[in-house]
């Protein structure tokens, strides 16, 4: 799958994004984000290293969906997926996913926190080489550590 870095224009489309209620469901926080707080937090993000934007495009390049990392302390990329509504259930989420893991830095330690009741988020992540590694009552951590797991 073709990717292109998010500019400040994707700012609109990327709140639609967030705010779709699927993905809010399946939040951290499981609440909306406010426009104040996305026109605050994103354009920030853009700038800052840590973070690692990639917008997914179909083959008549539509963005379809938005993987972001968040390099934390250890050195671990944090990872969110997210595809817009009108473009799930096409199995274009894991080619989204594996290309976005490949373009960032193949090599790095990848992980992601998933609701265990989002089966076919954790059937995503899975496929691209993450594996259960922390379990708690309502979300589990998901780890990939080796670059072969995800081919
Ligand atoms: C997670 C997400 C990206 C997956 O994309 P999707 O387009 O919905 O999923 P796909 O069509 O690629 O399907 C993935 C797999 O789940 C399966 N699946 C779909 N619906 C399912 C269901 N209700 N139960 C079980 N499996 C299901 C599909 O059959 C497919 O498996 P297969 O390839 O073996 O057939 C998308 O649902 C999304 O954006 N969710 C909101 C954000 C989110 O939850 N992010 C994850 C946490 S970071």
């Amino acid at each position: 799958m073709q990717l292109r870095k998010p500019t400040l224009d994707d700012l609109h489309l990327l709140f639609g994004w967030i705010n779709d209620p699927f993905t809010i469901r399946n939040s951290r926080s499981g609440k909306p984000v406010a426009w104040e707080t996305h026109s605050r937090w994103f354009p920030e993000k853009l700038l800052d290293q840590n973070y690692r934007f990639f917008v997914g495009l179909t083959d008549d390049e539509s963005p379809c969906g938005l993987v972001w990392f968040y390099k934390n302390a250890d050195g671990i990329f944090e990872t969110s997926l997210n595809l817009a509504s009108n473009w799930r259930g096409k199995h274009i989420s894991e080619p989204l996913l594996r290309s976005a893991i490949l373009r960032n830095d193949p090599d790095s330690v990848y992980s992601a926190e998933i609701h265990n009741s989002n089966v076919v988020a954790i059937k995503v992540f899975r496929k691209c080489g993450f594996k259960l590694a922390y379990t708690q009552p309502n979300i589990s951590t998901y780890v990939r550590i080796k670059k072969a797991e995800a081919s």
